[in-house]
C-alpha cells in the first residue's frame, strides 16, 4: 500500500494539490477535513461531535479521528494506496498510522510539506470558496471559477466554510501550528519528509510535489482516479 502524505498549515494548498497528485499517481485522496464536513452535513453523531471542535478552530480528538481514518483506509479503493490530506495532525495520529501500516507490511513512502508563510495563509483562507459536491477549492482573487458561484469541475454550488471566518482562521492558526511541528519532527526522524515552496503558482507547486514523490521512489500508475475519491 503506497501512502503519501501532504502536510501544511491550514490554507497552505493541500486540498488544491491532492487531486492533482491523485491524477498523477492513480490513487485516491483521503482528506479527514472532507470526511468530517460530510458527517456534519449528514448530521451524524460523529458530525455533531466534530463540529464543536471545527467551529472553534480546534483539532478533533485523536481517538475519533484515528478511528475515522482507519475505517476509510480499510475500504477497497484504498487497497493500493492513498494520498492523505489533513492527516496526521498530531504525533499520536502519526504513530497510529505507522502502526496500522506496519500491520500491512507497509510504511509512509513520502511526507511532502507545502510551505507557506502565515500572512499568505490568512489571505488564502479568507478568499476561499469550495464546492458542495466534492470540496474543490477556489479563491476569489488567485483562482476564481469560470462562472461565479459554480464549480468548474462538477457544476455544483460554491460556498464559504464556516471555519474560514476571520476569528476562526486566527484560532486555527494559533491552535494547530504547534501540532504540525510535532508531525514534521516525526517524519523528519523517519527520513521521508520533503518540502516544497507553496508560494509559487498552483501548477508549479504541483510539479514540485510530484518531483518530491518520484524522488521518494513512487512511480505513476497507468489509469487515473480523476482525483475525486474522498
Ligand atoms: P481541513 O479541512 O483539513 O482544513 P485545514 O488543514 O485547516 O486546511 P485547509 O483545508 O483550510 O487548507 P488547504 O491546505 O487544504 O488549502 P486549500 O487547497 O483549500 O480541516 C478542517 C478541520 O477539521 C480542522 O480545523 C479540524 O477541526 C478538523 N480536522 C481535520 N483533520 C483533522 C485531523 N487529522 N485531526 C484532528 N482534526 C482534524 O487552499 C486554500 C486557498 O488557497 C484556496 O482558496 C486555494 O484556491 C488557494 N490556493 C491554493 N494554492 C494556491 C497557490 N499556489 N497560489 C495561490 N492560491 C492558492
Ligand atoms: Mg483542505
Amino acid at each position: 500500500m503506497d501512502v503519501v502524505i501532504l502536510l501544511g498549515a491550514p490554507g497552505a494548498g493541500k486540498g488544491t494539490q491532492a487531486p492533482l497528485l491523485a491524477d498523477r499517481l492513480g490513487i485516491p485522496v483521503v482528506a479527514t477535513g472532507d470526511l468530517f464536513r460530510a458527517a456534519v452535513r449528514d448530521g451524524t453523531p460523529l458530525g455533531l461531535e466534530a463540529r464543536r471542535f471545527m467551529d472553534a478552530g480546534r483539532l478533533v480528538p485523536d481517538d475519533i479521528t484515528v478511528r475515522l481514518l482507519l475505517e476509510r483506509l480499510g475500504r477497497p479503493d484504498a487497497a493500493d494506496g492513498v494520498i492523505l490530506d489533513g492527516f496526521p495532525r498530531t504525533g499520536v495520529q502519526a504513530k497510529a498510522l505507522d502502526e496500522a501500516l506496519a500491520e500491512r507490511d507497509s510504511a509512509v513512502c513520502a511526507a511532502v510539506l507545502v510551505e507557506v508563510p502565515e500572512e499568505e495563509l490568512v489571505r488564502r483562507m479568507s478568499g476561499r470558496w469550495i464546492c458542495r459536491a466534492a470540496g474543490h477549492p477556489y479563491h476569489e482573487v488567485s483562482s476564481p471559477p469560470r462562472v461565479p458561484g459554480i464549480c468548474d469541475l462538477d457544476g455544483s454550488e460554491l460556498y464559504q466554510r464556516t471555519d474560514d471566518r476571520p476569528d476562526t482562521i486566527r484560532a486555527r492558526l494559533a491552535q494547530q501550528l504547534g501540532s504540525l511541528d510535532e508531525v514534521l519532527e516525526h517524519y523528519r526522524g523517519s527520513g521521508v519528509l520533503r518540502d516544497v515552496d507553496g508560494l509559487r503558482p498552483i501548477m508549479d507547486v504541483a510539479t514540485a510535489v510530484a518531483d518530491a514523490v518520484v524522488a521518494a521512489g513512487l512511480a505513476p500508475r497507468t489509469g487515473t482516479t480523476g482525483g475525486a475519491a474522498r
